[in-house]
């Protein structure tokens, strides 16, 4: 009778063993760095890819659909790069477009034969690359500063360099965030069974934010920011809106509904079809790019908030001046004040689905300084001229900042805070608990 009850017990404390290294080792969330690079004002982090773990600067692509990028550092070191092969199961997660035959012994990333194939967009040009799919290891950082392995992560390895053309001199590619089955958050929510969900908390420059993809508890004061958070349904445009979107023919950018917008207590009398999506062919809407530096409006959007803009300005007795492009309003920065939130200027609001659910940009979100004594409006005309269906109001990185936006994925909702500034923090402090 004794041999049944030792292995009873030997079972069992290899269970509670088993439970606990699993609690151990299963990651709840992974977080990435990310910083602003001065001269371009684009936002990167930094990934280890290969069995040498190349360490890689990648610009952040909120709408982007797969990472690409081109790197000498990589290439020469790519000996465990495997292409994804046509007709497979991955080539169809990845949504290949078609398949490349590239004849070279050794094969190289960048051509192997009966390879699944795509375009990669640069946005800054507007340019397209066709070429193989890829997959190498991924190795990636738990917010418990735990390493793991992506074994299959899937990219590209764009074999020209000239396709870097408009990118900050420090990155070698993008890293793509968009709705699609390849980009990071949803690797990671595949490969480690966590949350279709990521945190962005874009600094502005010189200061250093972080992303957070899973569920995570926040360290104070994010934990209670997140708490109160609002939060707006993300919407998916019918219509691809760039050329090498085609999942389904969904936009894979995300895009919010703006109702309205309010410039101090005004609100602007704006063409409603602009502001919702076309769903016959995809134009209009509202859109969330983080490789845009500043949120662009349709001309007769972008007229309506400079007039009230300029308008409310001057009732606060700030002095206007001479536009400098890109800006459509500028203003001579010894008549403006500060304030905890930046230049005291008039609030610009974008309203969404009620009154009550708004994204409040302040001075430090709203004014850019161009000059010793010149402060300019923070919004471009747009969009800008590349092919696709045109988005009415593409916000970009300078009012990203210093805001907690989380993306849940799953549940297509964006979460968004106010400017961090009034809860005297901002995104170089956020983190894990
Ligand atoms: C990877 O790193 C190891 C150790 O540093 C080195 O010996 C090896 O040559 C590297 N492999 C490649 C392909 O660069
Ligand atoms: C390339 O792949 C195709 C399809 O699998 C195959 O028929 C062909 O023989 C391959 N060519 C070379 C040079 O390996
Ligand atoms: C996508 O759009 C193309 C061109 O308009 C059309 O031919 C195709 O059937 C559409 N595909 C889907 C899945 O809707
Ligand atoms: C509103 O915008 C749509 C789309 O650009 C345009 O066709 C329409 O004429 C505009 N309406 C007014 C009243 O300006
Ligand atoms: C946009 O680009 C197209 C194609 O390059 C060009 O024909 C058109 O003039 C451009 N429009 C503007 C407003 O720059």
């Amino acid at each position: 009778m004794a041999f049944p009850s030792v292995s009873i017990l030997i079972t069992s404390s290899f269970l509670l063993l088993s439970f606990f290294s699993n609690a151990l080792t299963s990651p709840k969330a992974f977080i990435f760095p990310i910083r602003k690079d001065g001269a371009t004002n684009q936002y990167y982090t930094t990934i280890q890819i290969g069995s040498n773990a190349t360490t890689l600067n990648v610009g952040i692509d909120l709408g982007g659909n797969f990472l690409w990028f081109n790197s000498l550092d990589y290439f020469s070191a790519a000996d465990s790069y495997r292409p994804i092969l046509c007709g497979t199961n991955q080539c169809r997660i990845a949504n290949g477009v078609g398949c490349v035959f590239c004849f070279l012994s050794p094969p190289v990333p960048g051509c192997t034969n009966n390879t699944c194939s795509d375009y990669a967009l640069n946005p800054f040009t507007g340019t397209q690359v066709y070429s193989g799919l890829g997959q190498d290891v991924l190795r990636v950082s738990s917010t418990r500063a735990t390493q793991y392995e992506v074994k299959r992560f899937p990219f590209q390895f764009s074999p020209y360099p000239d396709f870097r053309e408009g990118l900050a001199t420090s990155t070698v590619g993008l890293l793509a965030l968009g709705r699609t089955r390849v980009s990071l958050p949803s690797q990671l929510s595949s490969a480690f069974k966590i949350s279709d969900k990521f945190a962005l908390c874009i600094p502005s420059s010189g200061g250093n934010g972080n992303m957070i993809i899973g569920d995570e508890v926040y360290r104070k004061p994010f934990q209670q920011i997140s708490e109160a958070i609002q939060t707006t349904p993300l919407l998916r445009n019918p219509v691809s809106n760039s050329g090498n979107e085609v999942v389904g023919n969904l936009s894979i950018a995300y895009f919010i509904d703006v109702k309205s917008i309010r410039v101090g207590e005004t609100s602007l009398a704006l063409n409603k079809t602009l502001l919702s999506i076309n769903k016959r062919t995809g134009e209009g809407g509202t859109s969330i790019r983080t490789v845009r530096a500043y949120t662009s409006l349709h001309r007769s959007i972008y007229r309506a908030v400079v007039d009230e803009f300029v308008k409310a300005a001057a009732a606060k007795n700030i002095k206007r001046v001479a536009s400098v492009a890109p800006f459509g309003a500028c203003f001579d920065s010894r008549t403006i004040s500060s304030s905890k939130t930046g230049a005291d200027v008039p609030t610009v609001d974008l309203v969404l689905q009620s009154s009550s659910v708004y994204w409040r940009f302040y001075g430090s979100n709203s004014m850019v300084r161009v000059g010793d004594r010149v402060m300019c409006l923070a919004f471009v005309e747009g969009p800008p001229n590349l092919s696709g269906p045109t988005t009415s109001i593409v916000v970009g990185g300078y009012q990203l900042e210093n805001h907690l936006l989380e993306f849940d994925v799953s549940a297509s909702k964006l979460g968004f805070s106010s400017t961090l500034l009034l809860s005297d923090t901002s995104c170089n402090q956020f983190g894990a608990a």
